[in-house]
């Protein structure tokens, strides 16, 4: 199964959330059964590490997300991924836009589809720190129950 994460810069919050799936999915023995990623609508920061104030709120929770590189989604993403989860309704507005025809992919909000407290996963790129210690509450949690999810499915 391949998951991909897409937010607005691929530097902020869908890292996040690929570097927390990747290690609960390492924690529940089932990285070797799932692929999980992240991409950007946007590719202005393609190849760039992920935002130095994300990396250090994830690391201090034991999340390692120094060796990802930012990335635009491209077409072929919505093939090559069984499931999209878009950061916010932005987000999954610009997916729709892109999406081919009969493409594999399911699409959804990541945080409404796992029944958080909020829908969207709020950008934190112009916050202080406590923007972004709440996307890492958000996403652990949303994660949690998306791995229930996953068990289900393989
Ligand atoms: P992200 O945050 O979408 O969570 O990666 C952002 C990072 C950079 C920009 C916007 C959002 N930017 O405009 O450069």
């Amino acid at each position: 199964m391949r998951i991909l994460f897409v937010c607005l810069g691929n530097i902020c919050r869908s890292p996040t959330a690929e570097g927390v799936l990747r290690q609960k999915m390492r924690e529940a023995g089932l990285a070797e059964r799932v692929e999980v990623a992240s991409a950007g609508t946007g590719g202005w920061h393609k190849g760039e590490a992920p935002d130095v104030r994300s990396q250090q709120a994830a690391k201090r929770r034991g999340y390692d997300l120094s060796a990802q590189r930012a990335q635009q989604v491209s077409t072929a993403d919505f093939n090559r991924y069984d499931l999209i989860l878009a950061m916010d309704k932005s987000n999954l507005r610009d997916l729709k836009a892109l999406q081919p025809a009969g493409a594999k992919a399911e699409l959804d909000l990541f945080l409404r589809r796992y029944e958080s407290v909020k829908d969207e996963c709020p950008d934190p790129y112009y916050e202080g720190e406590a923007g972004f210690e709440e996307v890492l509450n958000l996403v652990e949690r949303a994660c949690d129950l998306l791995i229930i999810e996953v068990k289900g499915r393989l």
